[in-house]
């Protein structure tokens, strides 16, 4: 494995002020992986420095929107130029199997090559005329960037939570700082190394290293104008809380527990195949996993049945492996905190369908049997808090009125899904549904056309599209007085 012991900031790859590191591990093989530079607040402070006089006085900001979109277009390729080369090192470092890493891989591309389209339209879009209502006045609303983003991600998506807010900030003329997770670092130095030849010093920088050290620093940093966060709730409210000291702009991507409603008149073998691939592609660490689903009572016992069985063929083990559609649980904590969920479970009194223990053929890694829980109850912490990991959640219903309101008992809010042959009721639930992406007879599939986000405690905000621009976006107006008469309010 190359060295990873650099920070990338002002363009340049530096040793941290105290010299630090921390190990990254691969989760297959409980090994170290690489050598990682841990940054601490001095080396945020030079970071937010840098990407400070990128804004204030670099060409950045200034260009036209097509150059920087000639720049964004240049990543995405770099990114499908290494596409396998990077997906392998995604496996890696978080564990996934490399069919979805190299989804992932080409997402992010195509998450930089559809932000170079928006930056194009920047040009002529930035200003537009406002009508008022005293013809004295004209008046036109212009968008600008909204100055330094701090980003911080988690480590589910490694790459592709990078590219989520690194490229509608560049597109929008922000400069950034960005702090990945400590259990994922490597693909977002490997972004820093393929931005790097095109972009002016200080515009992306990456700093390295724990939450404590240094995440908190760039959240609490005075020169920071907007925090992107994505990640867990506990730490949302505290990134919320340093920007509420001096009023940044933040937008928030927390986590949920989304539901998934199962109406009897269903294709069963659909069904399964979606609740399936809604709680157990990406093992589960998916912030939009639909973890709780709602089964009408007629179809239950069958459909728990065709889960169980196929839910045991999943082949698991190291996503590098030809065939594997479950890798390993990303860390040793993670996986504490899953096993820890699934003996809470069977306490609370769900039935334990299938899975939770080890693969009896994985004596190393920190991989666990998928798992499916039947009759949970409704007031059980595993049917209300998220665990991040692959367990799903079963309950029948009754009625339409019932499986809403279940649905929509929870302090999260970021997807849910609904399935039906009946179009009008799937139409129907899909409104009622208090949650920020509504899935009909499928669940996960995301577009970088279309907005992602969360009601309630699930965030602020909304990322990709047009909304994920408008993230890194100002809004002036620039009003003027164009009357030959005088004001006459002082002097008449
Ligand atoms: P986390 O939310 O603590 O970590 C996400 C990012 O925030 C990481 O880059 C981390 O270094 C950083 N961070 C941690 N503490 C910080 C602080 N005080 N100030 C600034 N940045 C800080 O999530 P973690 O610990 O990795 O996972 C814990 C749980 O969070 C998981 O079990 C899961 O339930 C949930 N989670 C949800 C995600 C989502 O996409 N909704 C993603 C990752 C975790
Ligand atoms: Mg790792």
């Amino acid at each position: 494995m190359k060295s990873y012991d650099r920070l990338f900031i002002d363009g340049r790859w530096v040793a941290p002020v105290h010299n630090g590191s921390f190990d990254t591990i691969d989760p297959s093989s409980e090994q170290v992986l690489a050598k990682v530079a841990a940054a601490t607040a001095e080396d945020v402070d030079l970071a937010v420095q840098a990407a400070r006089k990128a804004f204030d006085a670099g060409p950045w900001p200034r260009m036209r929107g097509a150059e920087r979109a000639a720049v964004l277009r240049r990543i995405g390729k770099g990114i499908r130029d290494r596409l396998h080369e990077l997906a392998e090192i995604e496996v890696r470092d978080n564990g996934k199997p490399l069919p979805e890493a190299l989804w992932d891989l080409g997402d992010a591309a195509g998450c930089f090559e559809f932000y170079a389209g928006l930056a194009e339209t920047l040009d002529d879009n930035a200003e537009q005329p406002v009508a008022l209502s005293d013809d004295r006045f004209t008046s036109v609303v212009r968008k600008e960037p909204i100055g330094v983003a701090g980003a911080i991600i988690p480590w589910n998506f490694p790459m592709l939570m990078a590219a989520w807010k690194v490229a509608p900030a560049l597109a929008a003329g922000c400069t950034m700082v960005l702090k990945p997770s400590e259990l994922t670092p490597l693909t977002a130095l490997e972004l820093a190394g393929i931005a790097a030849a095109d972009l002016p010093p200080g515009v992306l920088n990456i700093v390295t290293g724990f939450g404590k050290d240094a995440g908190a620093p760039l959240s609490e940093h005075p020169g920071i104008d907007k925090l992107a966060f994505t990640g867990s709730v506990p730490t949302g409210s505290r990134i919320m809380q340093a920007a509420a000291r001096d009023i940044k702009n933040v937008s928030l991507e927390l986590g949920g527990k989304s539901p998934f409603i199962v109406f009897d008149d269903s294709d069963l073998d659909a069904a399964v195949e979606w609740i399936m691939f809604g709680i157990f592609w990406n093992q589960g660490e998916v912030c939009s996993a639909t973890s709780r689903v709602l089964v009408k009572r007629g179809i239950y016992a069958r459909l728990i049945e065709r889960l169980e069985e196929e839910t045991r063929k999943i082949t698991i083990g190291n996503g590098l492996d030809d065939g594997v559609l479950l890798g390993p649980i990303v860390s040793k904590g993670q996986y504490d905190k899953v096993r820890e969920a699934v003996e809470r479970g069977k306490q609370e009194g769900a039935r334990l369908v299938t899975g939770g223990g080890r693969p009896a053929h994985l004596d190393t890694g920190y991989f666990m049997e998928p798992v499916v829980f039947a009759d949970v109850p409704e007031d059980s912490w595993i049917w209300r808090e998220e665990i991040f990991g692959p367990v799903v959640c079963v309950r029948p219903f009754d009625t339409e009125d019932e499986a809403v309101r279940t649905a929509n008992d929870s302090r999260f809010g970021l997807a849910a899904a609904v399935m039906s042959r009946d179009d009008a009721r799937c139409e129907r639930v899909a409104r009622a549904l208090r949650a920020g992406i509504v899935w009909i007879n499928c669940s996960q599939p995301t577009f970088t056309e279309a907005p992602w986000g969360g009601y309630k405690q699930s965030g602020i905000g909304r990322e990709l599209g047009v909304w994920g621009l408008n993230n890194y976006l100002e809004t002036k107006q620039i009003t003027r007085y164009g009357s030959d008469k005088p004001w006459g309010w002082y002097i008449k």
